[in-house]
């Protein structure tokens, strides 16, 4: 009897330092967690979620405490008749009135006033961006700079962010974890939510998610968040501001020809022998060829002195482990092994296909889609699908033959010859406008050129 009263109290030790532990390794081990916020208005939140745990904690310690103190004490004894019955009591009636509505004072004067500070717009002088979520993928905006972008925003670290949020189609939701939010997007409706990133988290990188239950590929519709130090941020806005890197048609002024082409073959990009053939689980490891497009131009660094150097990227081999992508390839998803795209025939075949009807390329007449993600510098996003995969060269190859297996029902078409498009249940023909391999491979070596 002993030993086994012994057990259960060992036993009940271990559970609450289990619990206790796994409550500090949130902090190092969870990258996503909300109970280590990185700014004023996670904070905020961080504040009000202690101030009612423990005033929560209290509260049931009390009550409990009573509750098992009475149990023991007034329970039926040998030999004890009933004890005297009593109907009504107004000093109890009234204690268990007032009791809880002081403790729910307590409770609602952090809460309103925690509200009103995350609820009131932005101080004058704070970064605007215009979020706007789709399905599924996110649109990112700075209307005073011009940039477009999609699946990824660069802070500066100690500037306020003024988000203002909206849904082009159903009901989104803005999310990240260390830095603050949540918060609803709406259709037909401009939420507002702003925050500070801290000055001490500079150079780093954030998951962000799409949290309110959206369609089959919710789960795909992730972002990043970068902080960086001023002056890489103004590096970074003053390269997306410029037109496309590859080929762009100068908006020439009245006149003069415009500006030809750069040549092509010094950012021809091989764009075959993607892995899908590893094993599941083995195939991020895998160095997707074209990887080091992004390793090169992370060497772009912004200025150390003086005037801002254009093109500011976040560099590849310094974005941690939780921030990549590690979706499966679809099994029976394959690519011709050994192409080697050229990006000038890539921009041709991309100015002439299905793609301009849904993607604008800053640089490129013929691209003015508004529905899909602006890909005026898809090659200085670090993933490709909304998060779902690295950007890298066969990734981006897989993607455009057959979004839809690689991303469930996503609206970009199947365009891969003789793939078969999940959605529409039918093989993609040459009428229909199916590209081929080596087709896609020049498209890739376009968009990758894109920095
Ligand atoms: Cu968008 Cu869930």
């Amino acid at each position: 009897m002993k030993g086994s009263d012994r057990l259960r109290r060992l036993a009940s030790y271990a559970f609450v330092a289990a619990l206790v532990v796994a409550a500090v390794s949130c902090n190092e081990a969870h990258p996503n967690t909300t109970l280590v916020p990185h700014s004023d208005l996670g904070r905020e939140i961080d504040f009000l979620w202690d101030r009612l745990l423990l005033l929560g904690t209290i509260v049931f310690i009390l009550v409990e405490g009573i509750l098992v103190y009475i149990v023991f004490r007034y329970r039926r004894r040998e030999n004890q008749g009933t004890p005297p019955q009593t109907h009504g009591s107004t000093k109890l009636e009234i204690a268990w009135t007032l009791i809880p509505a002081v403790i729910l004072v307590f409770i609602a004067v952090p809460t309103v006033r925690t509200i009103f500070i995350t609820q009131a717009q932005a101080a004058p002088g704070s970064l605007n961006i215009e979020v706007t979520g789709h399905q599924w993928w996110w649109e990112f905006k700075y209307p005073e700079y011009g940039v477009t972008t999609a699946n990824e925003i660069y802070l500066p670290v100690g500037r306020t962010v003024n988000f203002r949020l909206r849904s082009a189609d159903v009901i989104h939701s803005f999310w990240t974890p260390q830095l603050g939010g949540k918060r609803d997007v709406v259709t037909n409706r401009t939420n507002y939510m702003w925050y500070t990133p801290d000055s001490s988290i500079s150079s780093n990188v954030w998951n962000g998610f799409c949290v309110e239950y959206c369609g089959a590929s919710h789960a795909n519709m992730r972002f990043r968040v970068f902080t960086v130090s001023k002056q890489q941020f103004d590096s970074w806005v003053a390269g997306q501001k410029l037109p496309a890197k590859f080929g762009a048609v100068a908006a020439a002024p009245s006149g003069g020809p415009n500006p030809p082409s750069p040549a092509a073959p010094g950012v021809a990009t091989p764009a075959g022998a993607p892995p899908a053939t590893t094993p599941p689980g083995a195939s991020t490891a895998t160095t997707p060829p074209g990887a080091s497009v992004g390793a090169a131009q992370s060497s772009v660094a912004a200025a150390s002195t003086g005037a801002v150097q254009a093109g500011y990227i976040f560099p590849r081999e310094k974005i941690p482990d939780y921030a990549v992508p590690h979706s499966p390839i679809p099994p029976d998803l394959k690519f011709t092994a050994g192409l080697t795209g050229n990006a000038a025939r890539g921009k041709q075949v991309f100015s002439s296909s299905a793609c301009i009807g849904c993607h604008s390329i800053a640089g490129n007449p013929a691209a003015m889609g508004v529905t899909g993600p602006n890909l005026t510098h898809v090659g200085s996003r670090s993933t490709i699908a909304a998060g779902r995969f690295p950007n890298a060269a066969a990734y981006l190859a897989l993607w455009i033959k057959n979004a839809r297996k690689m991303k469930p029902e996503v609206i970009m078409p199947t365009l891969g010859l003789d793939e078969y498009d999940p959605v529409l249940k039918a093989k993609v023909t040459a009428a229909g406008g199916g590209l081929t391999d080596q087709q896609i491979a020049d498209i890739v070596a376009y968009l990758t050129a894109l920095k």
